[in-house]
């Protein structure tokens, strides 16, 4: 647990993302979705918790019909080590099979996460099946996956803020820092 404001900023490193600079990559993804899936079913499905805050700026951003669905994936189960195994904790409730589906992650990491929630959801038949990733850390992977739509790539570094977490902390922070000890 960490108890006061100071404690949990020494932890921040570098800006790797500002504010300003993720709102308009997030402002150009929507324009970009909106163009693309004009008088489509569309549905972006948020992986909780992660991408929350990048699935409300987002489709906040997209300018045509959308619903949105979440689902919850775990694969962190402490720190910052993967344990390997990825879990669906919460699935959607609606029937995709009459959507276009964006499915809506805050990073790509080893990849996993990722891979299995695509799979699961292709296997339900939706009109279409796309992955938008916030963040990737390619020098990371360890199965194949890549998303079809990148914001912002970077190294091997543990990340924090704009929804992502550490020991579920920095979720709320309004740029992406790097995390240290
Ligand atoms: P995967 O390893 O690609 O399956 O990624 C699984 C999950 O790990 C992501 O959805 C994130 O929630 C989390 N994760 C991966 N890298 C980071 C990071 O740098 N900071 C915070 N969470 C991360
Ligand atoms: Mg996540």
């Amino acid at each position: 647990m960490i108890h006061n404001t100071e404690e949990f900023m020494s932890r921040i490193r570098n800006v790797l993302f500002t504010e300003e600079e993720i709102k308009a990559a997030v402002k150009a993804a929507g324009q970009r979705i909106s163009a693309e899936y004009e008088g489509k079913p569309l549905l972006l499905v948020s992986i909780l918790k992660g991408a929350f805050v990048f699935l409300s700026d987002l489709c906040r951003a997209v300018t045509v019909p959308c619903e949105v669905g979440f689902m919850a994936a775990k694969s962190y189960y402490e720190g910052t080590q993967s344990v390997g195994e990825v879990q669906i904790t919460m699935d959607l409730k609606q029937d995709i099979s009459g959507y276009h589906v964006i499915i809506v992650e805050d990073i790509v990491d080893t990849g996993r996460t990722l891979r299995d929630v695509a799979e699961l959801l292709k296997k339900r038949k939706p009109l279409s099946l796309k992955v938008i990733a916030l963040l990737d850390k390619p020098d990371r992977r360890v199965v194949e996956f890549e998303a079809d739509e990148v914001l912002f790539t970077i190294p091997d570094k543990f990340v924090v803020g704009y929804g992502l977490d550490c020991g579920e902390y920095y979720r709320n922070l309004p740029y992406i820092a790097e995390y240290g000890e």
